[in-house]
């Protein structure tokens, strides 16, 4: 049965813990609805661990679509929540609505996540209006890491923590379907879990939230480039890969694959025709009839 907002809302009032994890391509869409992950994120991280940029800024809106279609693909029982990227969406609600418009009719994802809390409060509410849902997210926003100075825990002070409060009751009461909180410390989390309605999905964000999204590559150990203290490693797939391929290159180059089982042999009257001709013998070797006689 396909995955709704209506099942995650119902999940928060069942007390029902929601399991998001990223997704970017179809194989892994596959593997994840299969282990019965409620929600796949088409996150804008995949600037990072698809394209190998140091943000999420460089990701356009093309790259989200191709990837959401991709997954939705993989997964199309899932609820699928494909991220608008950077500055597809922050210059006006009319900017938003026409590139989630393409977002929702070009990859069939079921919702749009956003950055930004009361300030982005209209465009949540003018995409929800015309029936688009949206994912907000709040705390940490990577896409505003040059403004706030590095990938740093938000809401430590009582201001920050009123404001991020504040910031999560706008966007519920905008109509958001569910709330993602990044790195913000465990209490604020609980607060904001107990104050709004709708779904809030942690993120290094401590136990209380009402779900749990976390990077595939993080949960796998496919990135290697640095370890987030959000993420727990369930497998080091990084080493298996490695050390699979290492196997794979080592049987090509000691001629040990691929073997007669991996392809198929011509029938025996063709194989003939095709047999390469017999190298001819060194000049040396060479017999001359004279030599032959003596
Ligand atoms: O882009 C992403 O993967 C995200 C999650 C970390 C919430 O926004």
């Amino acid at each position: 049965m396909k995955t709704t907002i209506r099942t995650i809302q119902a999940k928060k009032e069942r007390g029902e813990p929601i399991v998001m994890l990223t997704a970017y391509d179809y194989t892994s869409a596959r593997l994840a609805a299969a282990a019965g992950v409620d929600m796949l994120l088409v996150g804008d991280s995949l600037g990072m661990v698809i394209q190998g940029y140091e943000t999420t800024l460089p990701v356009t809106l093309d790259d989200i679509i191709y990837h959401t279609r991709a997954v939705v693909r993989g997964a199309p029982e899932s609820l699928v929540v494909a991220d608008m990227p950077f500055m597809s969406y922050q210059v006006s609600p009319e900017q938003a609505l026409t590139n989630a418009g393409r977002v929702m009719q070009e990859t069939g994802a079921q919702a749009v996540k956003l950055e930004g809390g009361a300030h982005m409060a209209a465009t949540v509410q003018r995409l929800v209006q015309v029936g688009i849902p949206v994912m907000g997210h709040i705390g940490l926003t990577p896409q505003s890491v040059n403004q706030m100075g590095g990938w740093r825990v938000q809401g430590r002070s009582s201001a920050e923590a009123d404001r991020i409060i504040a910031d999560a009751r706008a966007l519920a009461d905008a109509g958001a379907f569910s709330i993602v909180l990044e790195l913000v410390p465990i209490e604020l989390a609980a607060a904001i879990t107990a104050a709004v309605p709708v779904p809030t999905i942690g993120i290094g964000a401590g136990p209380h939230c009402d779900g749990q999204v976390q990077v595939w590559h993080d949960i796998l150990g496919l990135f290697s480039d640095f370890q987030p203290k959000h993420a727990r490693r369930y497998a080091d797939l990084g080493a298996a890969i490695r050390q699979a391929v290492g196997e794979y290159a080592a049987e090509v180059r000691g001629r040990a694959f691929p073997t007669d089982a991996h392809a198929t042999h011509l029938t025996a009257d063709l194989a003939a025709l095709y047999a390469p001709a017999p190298a001819p013998l060194p000049e040396s070797q060479v017999q001359t009839p004279m030599a032959k006689a003596a």
